[in-house]
């Protein structure tokens, strides 16, 4: 079904090039049905020899595909969506906003009518394949969902939300590999501390959070089944976790999720 989809990721940066990459390795997509554009092509250089098509052109990407995918950031969808409006058509295209805080009403008032709007929220991880992604969408149609999903699957996992929860599902799974990452780095400053060189230590530490996150998806449990697994009474393990507590680690992840669920209603 993908193999001959054409997309085109409008505003390839950060985010795009992630997808990007993550469809690139995906068998089931064509390159050269893809098209990336941002006005600087530089920084895409290195994808020259891969057939994806790069341009600048958005109004030659947008004719040229079915699949419109925005990697635009949030201050630049509505007025490059007013400029390109004449292009979009309900028929041919569908249109696909990662941007965060920009609803699905607000994309629909600066397009034709009838055309499908999908807002979408992957992570960086779809670089490898492992994204997390949170979609929404403005129709019931059967075949364009699936398509989507599709879409986002072939980068990692998906799956369908309510359009209220967009802002949670940018916080939770978009911020959350930074919140990740951080603690991971974390991880490997206190490895440094009891012996091991920071290569080391930040091995140790990828393969942990990686068989962590594993051993919950396989046994599909809740973290506190597995942590008691762990935890030997009066052991080492359950003294560092008490620690951490008394320092406030999950104290302080909840009041850092808040604080940029508020931060994205500013
Ligand atoms: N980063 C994340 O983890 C993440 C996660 C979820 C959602 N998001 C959302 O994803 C979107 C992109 O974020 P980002 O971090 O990837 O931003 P970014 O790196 O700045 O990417 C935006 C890209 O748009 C391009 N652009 C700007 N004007 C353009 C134009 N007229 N035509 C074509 N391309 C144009 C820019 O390149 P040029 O300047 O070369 O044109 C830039 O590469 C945002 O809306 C954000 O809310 C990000």
């Amino acid at each position: 079904m993908m193999k001959n989809k054409k997309i085109a990721i409008i505003g390839c940066g950060n985010l795009g090039e992630s997808v990007l990459n993550g469809l690139i390795s995906n068998a089931n997509f064509t390159n050269s049905n893809i098209t990336a554009t941002r006005r600087n092509l530089a920084p895409l250089d290195h994808l020259k020899d891969t057939g994806i098509v790069l341009t600048s052109d958005n109004v030659k990407a947008i004719q040229e595909s079915e699949i419109i995918i925005l990697g635009l950031k949030p201050f630049n969808i509505l007025p490059m969506l007013k400029d390109l409006k004449s292009h979009i058509n309900a028929d041919k295209h569908i249109v696909v906003s990662l941007a965060t805080a920009i609803s699905i009403e607000d994309i629909q008032a600066n397009i034709n009518p009838g055309v499908s709007v999908f807002r979408a929220m992957p992570n960086t991880a779809a670089d490898v394949g492992m994204s997390m992604t949170c979609i929404c969408s403005n129709t019931d149609d059967k075949e364009k969902n699936l398509l989507i999903q599709q879409c986002f699957d072939a980068i990692g996992v998906s799956i369908s939300i309510d359009e209220k929860l967009m802002d949670s599902a940018t916080v939770l799974g978009a911020c959350g590999i930074a919140y990740v990452l951080r603690f991971m780095r974390a991880m490997t400053e206190g490895g440094v501390q009891i012996g091991f060189d920071a290569q080391t230590a930040c091995n140790i530490a990828k393969q942990t959070v990686k068989g962590a996150a594993e051993l919950l998806i396989g046994n599909n449990q809740h973290p506190e089944v597995e942590i008691d697994k762990v935890t030997t009474p009066k052991g080492c393990t359950i003294a560092g976790l008490n620690e951490m507590e008394h320092n406030g680690l999950s104290s302080s992840v909840i009041k850092g999720i808040v604080t940029s669920f508020e931060q994205i209603k500013k």
